[in-house]
Order: C-alpha cells, then structure tokens, then sequence
C-alpha cells in the first residue's frame, strides 16, 4: 500500500520558489489500476518521481507497503525502489548497445544474479511481453511498440509491486497503445499495483481510479479535464 499524506514539493527558479505539489494525500491499494491525467505543467511528472522512489526531497510523508521512505538512508532508499518498483517512460530509454536480453537483465546484474540465472528469468519475461523471438537484437531495431515491450520488460524482470509508468504510451500510435495497454492490463490483472500518468483519455479510462491533478492539486471525481 502506498501512502502519501500533505505532500508539499517546491522547485526554486533563482530566487523565485514555485509551490508545484500542494497538499497532496493519496492511498493506493496493493493491485490497484490508477490513471493520473491533468494538463502539461500540472506536475504529474513530480508526483510520479516521487512516488516511485526517485525523489524525496518534499514535504509531508510518504509510507510505501508500511515503510517510511524518508527514513532510509540514501543506499537502502535505492535498493527499497529496486526491490518495490519498476519504472517505464514514455521514450523507453534503453540502451542503444546493449542486446534486448541484456537491456532487460541489467536490474539483476545489478542485484549481483549470476549469469544462467538471469537469461532464464529474461527469457521468461520476454516470452510475458510477447518478444521472445528478439532476445538477441538491438533495441534500434526494433518498432516503439517493441521498444516499449523491451521497457516494461525489463521494469517487471525483478517482480516489483508496483509499476510507475510516465506517459508510456505518448510514443506510439494508437493501435500500439492498445497493445500496450493490453501488456499493462495483463499485469495488473496478475496482481501488480500500476500507476500511469497519460494524457489519452482512452488510457485513463481503461484505469479502475482515475487521480486528477490541477496546478499541483488533486481535483475531484467530476472536475472535467
Ligand atoms: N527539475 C525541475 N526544476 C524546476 N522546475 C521544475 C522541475 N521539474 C518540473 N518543474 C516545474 O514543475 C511544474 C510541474 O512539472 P511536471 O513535469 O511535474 O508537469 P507534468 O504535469 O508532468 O507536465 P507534462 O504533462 O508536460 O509532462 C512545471 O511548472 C515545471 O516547470
Ligand atoms: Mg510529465
């Protein structure tokens, strides 16, 4: 469970303090399908990073299954979104280099997994995601969709919880994004938490709650975006 209580985040402009998070309390539920939708610059992206253990310097407390994120130290905070939460983003960021196989196992090289253990697991989630048959390519290769599916990949490789995705659909054509969608749901429906900040309609309404957010505040169920 995911527990955000008077989140207050601020960014300094020279000497100009902008209030881009105001009082924001959210509880989310373990296997739980959220959307948040707002307009650009209502600070979705923020929101995000923070709740997928990539920021904390804000206000207010957040618990993540019980734990309080702003209590670990630097080094356990890490390994606690290693262990808790993948990430996808909207430009997949996979390493241009490297073989689809070794982009998806990096999180378990990292966690020090030895070798013929690894290529079994990412084996088996690329047969999940649906590209098995591109182990050995390179990302460059392939179409967005592709891309994307290596990405969401290598976000689930570890068994996360949760899984935070930023506009992960605001590359691709809208038959892609039903596809994907479809990876997402499949996801979901196996029990991991998901949360997706989108601007498609058609991909928020497919999300059990949908979370809105106005110039850094979260509206109500009948404000319309
Ligand atoms: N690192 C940063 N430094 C300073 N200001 C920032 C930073 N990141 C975001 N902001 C500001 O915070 C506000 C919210 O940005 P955020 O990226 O969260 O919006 P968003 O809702 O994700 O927008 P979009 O839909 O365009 O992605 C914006 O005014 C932005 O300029
Ligand atoms: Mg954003």
């Amino acid at each position: 469970m995911l527990e955000l209580k008077q989140i207050n985040k601020f960014f300094m402009h020279g000497k100009e303090k902008q209030h881009v998070l105001k009082d924001i309390s959210i509880t989310i539920n373990d296997g739980e399908f959220v959307a948040i939708m707002g307009h650009s610059g209502s600070g979705k992206s923020t929101l995000l990073n923070i709740i997928g253990l990539l920021d904390r310097d804000f206000s207010g407390s957040y618990l993540l299954n019980g734990r309080d994120t702003r209590a670990l130290s630097k080094k356990q905070y890490t390994r606690f979104r290693n262990e808790n939460v993948g990430w996808v983003f909207q430009n997949f960021k996979l390493i241009d280099n490297m073989t689809v196989a070794d982009n998806v196992g990096l999180p378990l090289q990292y966690q020090g997994k030895p070798h013929k253990e690894i290529r079994r697991i990412v084996e088996d989630v690329l047969a999940q995601v649906g590209i098995l048959d591109k182990a050995d390519t390179y990302p460059k290769l392939l179409s967005g969709g592709q891309q994307q599916r290596v990405a969401i990949a290598r976000a689930i490789v570890t068994n996360p919880n949760i899984v935070i995705a930023d506009e992960p659909t605001g590359a691709l054509d809208s038959a892609t994004t039903i596809e994907i969608m479809d990876v997402f749901r499949r996801l979901n429906a196996a029990g991991t938490t998901l949360i997706i900040v989108t601007h498609d309609a058609s991909v928020g309404e497919q999300a059990e709650r949908l979370i809105k957010i106005l110039d850094g505040q979260v509206m109500g169920a009948d404000y319309e975006i």
